[in-house]
């Protein structure tokens, strides 16, 4: 089912994921993921993805790097480039070589970003049409955002999240294509708010109950949108415009502090990213 031009994702199986420590709202020592539902919910995405016509590319599990499972942080590719994330927390950053190593073998052109500005890649920076739109405070530094934009010569918006709970702009916004997209505007402060209602002229506004399930942080396959359970209303918002929704479990994952789209990286550019 696979060719050429199918959706590529970077994924990393849970062998290893826990919480080992806690550097978001979500994560708590004392409630632990069960490690088989972990894997099964895991692998229920992934198939979800390889139905759909995905290709899944896999970054080795280690020992000790348990968030290493959100690849959506390993980077933000563009073309041939990976900007490789540099980590506000200690404990991530030792995925910035692992990462950097798996693009580097899959041949990309590997950017690290200069002194020490934090970057935590397509957790925070998310094309929707033309323009990178980037959250910024609580992981990512707006210095960073606004030199990686100047790197690829695109338009940056940056966004000031408000809520530590919604701590990276992939848990509080999903563009869906170049003009519309998902949010959740109570995790923006109020400049951020209107910039993406002038930028984006299809806001779908996601319930606090369903942002709290992370309804927010979704993976988009052109018309296929793929979620965590309990999101009905965006569900039904999204078939009513002709999406296909896909609901499966991620629970274990938003112990974390993340979902379906905080698992996955796209390699490829998706038609919101032009
Ligand atoms: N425990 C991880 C952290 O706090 C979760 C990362 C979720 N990733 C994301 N792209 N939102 O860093």
């Amino acid at each position: 089912m696979c060719s050429t031009s199918a959706p590529r994702f970077l994924m990393c199986p849970p062998d290893y994921f826990q919480i080992e420590y806690e550097i978001n709202p979500w994560m708590n020592k004392n409630v632990q993921n069960d490690r088989t539902n972990s894997v099964l919910q895991w692998q229920n995405l992934r198939k979800i993805l390889e139905e759909l016509g995905c290709k899944i590319e896999l970054v080795t599990p280690i020992k000790g790097l348990p968030d290493l499972v959100f690849t959506a942080n390993a980077a933000l590719v563009y073309e041939n480039k990976a900007f490789i994330s540099r980590f506000r927390h200690a404990a991530r950053q030792g995925e910035e070589p692992v990462f950097a190593e798996w693009f580097k073998q899959d041949g990309w052109e590997v950017i690290t970003l200069p002194g020490e500005m934090s970057f935590e890649g397509a957790g925070d920076a998310l094309f929707c049409g033309n323009t990178l739109f980037a959250g910024y405070i609580f992981r990512s530094e707006v210095n960073a955002l606004h030199w990686v934009a100047e790197q690829i010569e695109r338009r940056v918006i940056p966004l000031q999240l408000t809520s530590e709970q919604f701590y990276h702009l992939d848990t509080c916004f999903c563009p869906l294509n170049d003009e519309s997209a998902i949010y959740y505007p109570p995790a923006f402060d109020s400049y951020a708010q209107s910039a993406l209602q002038a930028h984006i002229p299809h806001l779908i506004e996601v319930e606090p109950a369903e942002a709290d399930r992370f309804a927010c942080n979704a993976v988009v396959v052109d018309q296929h949108v793929i979620l965590n359970t309990g999101c009905p209303i965006l569900e039904s918002q999204l078939k009513d415009l002709g999406y296909f929704t896909h609901a499966t479990p991620l629970d274990e994952f938003l112990k974390s502090g993340g979902s379906a789209k905080c698992l996955t990286l796209r390699l490829n550019p998706s038609p919101a990213h032009n």
